[in-house]
């Protein structure tokens, strides 16, 4: 196993759940870095639900493939049909995955960024707590790569719960926050998504910052919606 050196400019975009927007986060943020001229990286350890009806988005392998103008076989080497968990999956398809391999295969995207001076962007898997294998969990992986993590959360109801579940996990796994990111942030938002905006800042003690709702998945609007994150500070920050 490579060893586990702080990579300048790369961070693990996680979530209070599943379906919350980190794939919309990872692509905003990798097309909004592209467009600025700055070459970007993409890393799934594992995508499931690839035989899921199509939504009008692409995969999240593909997604990220596309903005960060890779394969989407470089972007992850695993994937599964049944939209479930990765420990899960593999058992449904008769294999075992290996911490240890993803954790390489991790390590391998990051050598490969820091060699290109790109930055790269891993997308994680389900929430912080979602496990990879019956023993390893997502947090687990980031704790691992030492990376900061971002926390795609949602605006509405609830979220400041789940987002502030997902902080103290975090922390209590030794991992730097860098933000939470609500997604999608609506044009108008209603008092109470302001109010759990600043909740969470306030309680947290966490950078809390919303993104746009992006109408299609083409990397210019991911880019204009990427560009209104403090990325650059982000990165600056040595994440
Ligand atoms: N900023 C956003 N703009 C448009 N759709 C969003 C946004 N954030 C989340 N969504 C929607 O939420 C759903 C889940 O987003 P996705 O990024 O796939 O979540 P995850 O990767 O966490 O499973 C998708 O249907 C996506 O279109
Ligand atoms: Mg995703």
């Amino acid at each position: 196993m490579t060893g586990s050196a702080l990579v300048t400019g790369s961070m693990l975009v996680t979530a209070t759940d599943t379906g919350v927007g980190k794939t919309v986060l990872s692509a905003s943020l990798l097309a909004a870095i592209a467009a600025a001229g700055k070459p970007v990286r993409a890393h799934k350890p594992v995508v499931t639900g690839t035989e899921e009806p199509d939504t009008g988005w692409p995969k999240d392998h593909e997604l990220l493939a596309q903005v960060a103008r890779m394969d989407p076989h470089e972007v992850t080497r695993v994937c599964f049909g049944p939209a479930v968990s990765p420990h899960l999956a593999a058992e449904l398809a008769g294999v075992q995955l290996d911490f240890d391999d993803l954790l390489a295969a991790a390590h391998a995207a990051l050598a490969t960024a820091t060699e290109r001076e790109q930055v790269c962007v891993i997308e994680g898997v389900g929430g912080l707590l979602t496990p990879l294998t019956a023993n390893h969990t997502v947090c687990d992986l980031a704790a691992a790569l030492h990376l900061p993590v971002l926390v795609a959360a949602r605006p509405g109801l609830g979220t400041i719960n789940h987002t502030l579940l997902t902080l103290s996990c975090a922390r209590a796994a030794g991992l730097t926050v860098c933000a939470v990111v609500l997604t999608p942030w609506p044009d108008q938002p209603s008092t109470m998504e302001r109010s759990n905006l600043t909740t969470i800042a306030r309680m947290g003690s966490v950078e809390v910052a919303p993104l746009p709702f992006v109408a299609s998945p083409q990397s210019a609007p991911l880019a204009r919606a990427g560009d209104t994150l403090p990325w650059r500070r982000w990165l600056a920050a040595g994440t």
